[in-house]
């Protein structure tokens, strides 16, 4: 069989906490049209129609905002093993913990900068039945052209500490992701960001450097969900304007780095944006990259002037105006 250089297949999910659990869980069934897949004491689980585990997004109540923990799913149960004797190894483990809704048991670990995330094997397969159901044998749930109607979980992207992203590189270089883009300011520092991919999409997490974040204070900064056309991109921001949602950043724009077409929205209970984007390009070579972007060039608005870096120098977190309270 042939042996496969890393040790996760996919980002599986992700974990928000919402100072609000109902106002966020209403944000992301009708206003951007995921269904509610299940739900336990104190979370609520979440899928796009194209998603095919039982969920991609989990909202837990909290009396603080941000991220619960990134969910992988590795490569075999095997492949779990191997990632756990490996964590354990460069002392990142943290320690298995009980089978959830939608996953078996699972293992957490933090990455350099203190984000949680956690790594199983084994998932609930769900498709649909009832009003849901599509006559589509690959779809497990039908697409209703509910809200914004994201097809499918994309990507995430966290921030760390100023000087601390040397460290995030070697740890996801070790951990065996493909680097297709890497952030600098200039060749005689060390890079400040860059993007990482299990497989073949254009990153299932990127990670820059915030230079207002102190070590240990790394923050989420968004979640993205996939739509298949440009068209659909502007669609979803329409119906976004039409419930009183405003563009983080303004009108879409397409990434110089990674080539998205895309827009955030905030979702106020959780602090952490929504981006829609599609027609990412692709990785598909083993050995790709990284391509590198220089931060005087603005790798997040190839076509605008929106600099989220910029104002990140200006003493904003993430580089929004202000924190989000409600
Ligand atoms: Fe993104």
């Amino acid at each position: 069989m042939a042996r496969n250089p890393h040790y996760l297949s996919q980002m599986a999910h992700v974990e928000l906490l919402s100072t609000n659990k109902e106002e966020t869980v209403r944000f992301y069934t009708d206003i951007v049209g995921m269904d509610k897949t299940g739900e336990d004491a104190t979370s609520v689980y979440l899928r796009a129609w194209g998603d095919y585990f039982l969920y991609t997004l989990k909202i837990t109540q909290s009396d603080k905002k941000g991220l619960g923990q990134i969910g992988w799913r590795a490569d075999s149960a095997e492949a779990l093993e191997d990632c756990v004797a490996y964590l354990e190894s460069i002392g990142a483990g943290i320690g298995w913990v009980e089978k959830d809704l939608g996953r078996g048991k699972a293992y957490r670990f933090k990455s350099p900068d203190g984000h949680t995330h956690e790594v199983f094997w084994e998932v609930v397969w769900f498709r649909e039945t009832g009003d849901r159901k599509s006559i589509y044998t690959d779809r497990y749930a039908s697409n209703r052209r509910l809200g914004a109607c994201p097809r499918r979980f994309d990507h995430i992207t966290y921030l760390d500490a100023k000087f601390q992203y040397v460290k995030e590189k070697a740890f996801w270089k070790g951990m065996g992701l493909k680097n297709p883009d890497e952030v600098r300011i200039n060749d005689d520092i060390p890079p400040v960001g860059g993007l990482w991919t299990t497989g073949n999409l254009s990153h299932d997490i990127a990670v820059f450097s915030d230079p207002n974040l102190q070590p240990g204070e790394g923050v989420l900064n968004h979640i993205c969900y996939n739509v298949d056309s440009r068209e659909e991109v502007l669609l979803a921001l329409d119906w976004f304007t039409e419930k009183g949602y405003t563009s983080v950043w303004g009108a879409p724009t397409r990434h110089k780095a990674d080539e998205g077409f895309f827009f955030y929205i905030m979702e106020p209970h959780t602090g952490i944006l929504l981006e829609i984007y599609a027609c990412a390009r692709l990785i598909f070579a083993p050995d790709h990259g990284p391509d590198v972007h220089y931060l005087k060039d603005n790798p997040n608005d190839a076509w605008g002037l929106t600099n989220p870096f910029a104002e990140m120098d200006k003493g904003k977190v993430g580089g929004l105006a202000k924190p989000i309270d409600v």
